[in-house]
């Protein structure tokens, strides 16, 4: 059945990765400012209970299947998505189960683990944006691809280590993003995004939080420039070099 929420005169979105850390606070503040969330996460559970602004879809991101069942679930509820946001990531520990050295050392490098890095951070919000695209209708709509500082040659982190996997994936979607603008209709927008040093699981050092960061990122869609569109900027909407 299309098209059943009640409130379908509200902005909608759709976040991968919303079930911790920066997706959560997307999931957060955008609920608050009145949007229906769509909130992907890839193992549900009985915390995730839907209430009226946010709704839960399971999604694994690396899974084709996983992501057109997705799409499935939410195009029976709304007929479109304003802003889509490619958040779900993998860093160096994540992504190999405390094992970094078999992505930042080049004498241990894993060739699967370096693919598997690729797979989530960078060829996976692409093909979510590719299966997302007939959704993405109305004028415009935002996909927001959340990048890292560390995907920049001009990044100031005195990084002691390689730290291959996750740099190189990073720097591979900026510029995914950057080709997207090439085929993405012309009411489509498009930026990558450092989101700055958030307090998460990733990140357990970090200082910002998560709500206002996904706050400052949504700003940018609000204060939008046509020169943004295909870019890498800063969560506070200025141009990060590349
Ligand atoms: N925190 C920072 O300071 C920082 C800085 C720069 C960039 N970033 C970027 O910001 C984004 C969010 O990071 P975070 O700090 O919130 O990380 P996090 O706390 O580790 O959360 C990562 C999220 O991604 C999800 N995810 C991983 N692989 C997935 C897959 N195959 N399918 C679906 N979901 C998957 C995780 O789901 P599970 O719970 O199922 O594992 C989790 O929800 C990432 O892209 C990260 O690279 C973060």
């Amino acid at each position: 059945m299309k098209n059943n929420h009640p409130k379908t005169l509200l902005k909608t979105a759709f976040i991968t990765g919303a079930n911790r850390g920066l997706g959560m606070g997307f999931v957060k503040y955008l609920s608050g400012q009145g949007y229906l969330v769509f909130a992907g996460a890839r193992n549900l559970t009985s915390e995730h209970a839907d209430t009226d602004s946010i709704k839960w879809v399971k999604i694994d991101v690396c899974d084709d299947m996983s992501i057109d069942a997705a799409v499935a679930k939410i195009s029976e509820i709304v007929p479109n998505i304003d802003l889509l946001i490619n958040n779900a990531g993998v860093s160096k520990d994540s992504a190999t189960d405390n094992h970094k050295e078999l992505v930042c050392n080049l004498k241990d490098l894993d060739r699967s683990m370096l693919l598997k890095m690729f797979n989530v951070n960078s060829i996976s919000p692409l093909i979510v944006t590719q299966k997302f695209l007939h959704l993405l209708i109305s004028k415009p709509c935002f996909v927001i691809n959340i990048s890292s500082g560390r995907g920049s040659y001009q990044d100031e982190y005195p990084n002691p280590i390689g730290n291959y996997g996750y740099r190189a994936s990073k720097t591979a979607l900026n510029m995914l993003t950057h080709c997207s603008t090439w085929d993405l209709p012309e009411n489509v927008k498009t930026f990558s995004v450092h989101p700055g040093g958030i307090k998460t699981d990733m990140n357990p050092g970090g200082n910002d939080d998560p709500s206002v960061q996904a706050e400052r990122i949504v700003e940018i869609t609000q204060a939008w420039k046509e020169e943004y569109n295909g870019k890498f900027l800063r969560y506070n909407g200025v141009l990060y070099p590349l």
